[in-house]
């Protein structure tokens, strides 16, 4: 059953995406440049943002590496645009982009490296009618990330003298409580809050942004979005990919700090949060803080852990995370986090919250499930064992946050025929069919709101701090007991069976996906 659509020309979406929103002239700076990230996702975002009239014309990128890289580094983001963005290689305007790209070789803790990278970000200034605004992009290991806001600051780069000088960190930001907290301190040593974007991809992404319309340009939805109406909260982050050859970053981060700490905790703070008094960058931090504040500490026997073994995925057999390159053949790394939450508050008191999340499972797909309680009266509850559908279902909306975006309403009808038989059916929006268009990766639209300073899309450092509480316990828990069952689940299941287990205890089990 699906929707009435509304289609949206694109012209319309584009409007709707432009409007006023033009920044101010700038270079992109970006350390690290020599990493997949500015090939795969970066420079096809920026490149889209031109495309569609949303970057100033007086701008410039520069890619900032160790290797001396030069027409090779123009040729490799071409290369990039052409595979990531769907554009064809001979584009004019593509060729008139990449005139904008340069490229700086230096060591991210050497001095002299920044002296250098100085002026001839002043002679790209004349160059390009810069002005001095500066966008510094780290996408370096977060080993470098302290010592390179430093280095600016030491350099005098940090300051918006004449041009706007922002900086985005990109993630993971710390890898406990403590670190956050230490990386923090540094960071606004050298830059105040406003200067810094702390990006998480996921709020990028128009689903992710459309949980807050949903709940809040509705009026339908939130009367009943709270403990009296609804039984549980489910989020699933699977993916059925590995760790695609990332391994020693992978051996060190886990699933947990991987995507629980940020995506996750992003997508149930935009699903619980209070009404922010309006759509500003503040309003929106305060709310998401008073929840997370509002978790409970989670007892460790509500929390699993898992690591794939070999298995098959669509058809193909796939080695363990034990086999992958650069992984410690006794690894005890989880790929697969699930937990059991609780938020104690006004609205959600006495609801649970599960969250899984986990690389190399069944399929790919994230999705929020809120299940509803059952009716008081159970009026067809001597029918339903004679409906082919079986027992009356409760309620559920699902938010498909990738792939097929788009939020559905599952509810019982009648089943046609001279009987008072019942079963589930889905009402349905789906983004590609309602706007003509599937939602972008996400760091097109925080790259244009960085530029024009708009952190509302960003993590505040009190935030990190909040989800890094609340994670923390939950790490060291587990490094005190390391688990014993490794591999504990084949690639292309749905994760180890303490996972259902976690449900089934509270009489609930995952939603299929
Ligand atoms: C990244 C993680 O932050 O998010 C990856 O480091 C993960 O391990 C990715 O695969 C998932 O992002 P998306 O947008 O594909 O869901």
């Amino acid at each position: 059953m699906a929707t009435t659509e509304v289609k949206i020309s694109p012209d319309q979406i584009q409007a709707s995406r432009g409007g006023e929103r033009m920044p101010d002239p700038c270079i992109v700076v970006i350390f690290g440049a020599s990493g997949d990230l500015t090939k795969r996702k970066l420079l096809p975002a920026l490149y889209h943002l031109d495309q569609d009239g949303l970057l100033p014309k007086n701008f410039a990128v520069v890619g900032v590496a160790r290797r001396p890289l030069k027409d090779e580094f123009v040729n490799d983001m071409r290369d990039g645009i052409v595979r990531g963005g769907g554009v064809d290689a001979g584009d004019a305007k593509l060729t008139e982009f990449l005139s904008k790209v340069n490229y700086h070789a230096m060591d991210f803790d050497d001095a002299d490296g920044y002296v250098r990278l100085k002026t001839s970000l002043e002679s790209l200034d004349k160059k390009y009618g810069t002005n001095g605004g500066r966008l510094f992009y780290l996408a370096t290991a977060p080993g470098y990330f302290a010592e390179i806001i430093d280095q600016l600051g030491a350099h005098g780069m940090a300051k918006s003298d004449k041009g706007a000088v922002r900086v985005i960190i990109e993630k993971p930001f710390g890898h406990d409580l403590h670190s956050a907290r230490e990386l923090n301190d540094n960071i606004n040593k050298v830059l105040s809050e406003d200067q810094v974007f702390r990006i998480d991809h996921y709020l990028g992404k128009e689903t992710v942004q459309n949980i807050l319309v949903f709940r809040f340009a509705n009026g339908i939805f939130e009367p009943i979005w709270n403990r009296n109406y609804i039984d549980h909260v489910q989020i699933t982050a699977a993916e059925s990919i590995g760790i695609e050859g990332r391994g020693p970053f992978y051996e060190k981060a886990g699933a947990l700090r991987d995507v629980v700490q940020n995506h996750v905790m992003e997508l149930l703070s935009f699903v619980t949060m209070e009404p922010p008094v309006s759509f500003g960058a503040s309003p929106i931090r305060i709310e998401k803080i008073k929840v997370w504040k509002a978790v409970q500490p989670i007892p460790i026997e509500d929390t699993v852990r898992g690591q794939y073994g070999p298995g098959t995925i669509d058809g193909a057999p796939v080695i363990g995370y034990r086999q992958e390159d650069r992984v410690n053949p006794a690894s005890n790394t989880e790929t697969f986090a699930a937990l059991r939450l609780e938020i104690e508050n006004w609205r959600w008191a006495g609801v649970p919250f599960y969250i899984r999340a986990g690389k190399r499972l069944a399929k790919r797909s994230t999705e929020i499930t809120i299940q509803f309680k059952q009716p008081p009266l159970l009026l067809f509850k001597d029918t339903a064992g004679t409906s082919k559908c079986g027992n009356i279902q409760p309620n559920i909306i699902s938010m498909r946050i990738q792939p097929n975006d788009g939020i559905s309403l599952r509810f019982a009808a009648k089943v046609p025929g001279p009987t008072m038989q019942s079963c589930p059916v889905d009402m349905d929006f789906d983004y590609a069919t309602a706007f003509g268009v599937s939602s972008a990766n996400g760091y097109e639209r925080l790259l244009l709101d960085a530029m024009l300073g708009d952190a509302t899309l960003f993590a505040h450092r009190d935030g990190v701090e909040a989800t890094w509480s609340l994670m923390t316990p939950i790490l060291e828990g587990w490094a005190a007991n390391p688990s014993k069952d490794f591999p504990n689940y084949t690639a292309g299941s749905w994760g180890p069976a303490a996972s259902n287990a976690l449900l089934a205890r509270d009489g609930r089990k995952w939603r299929q996906q």
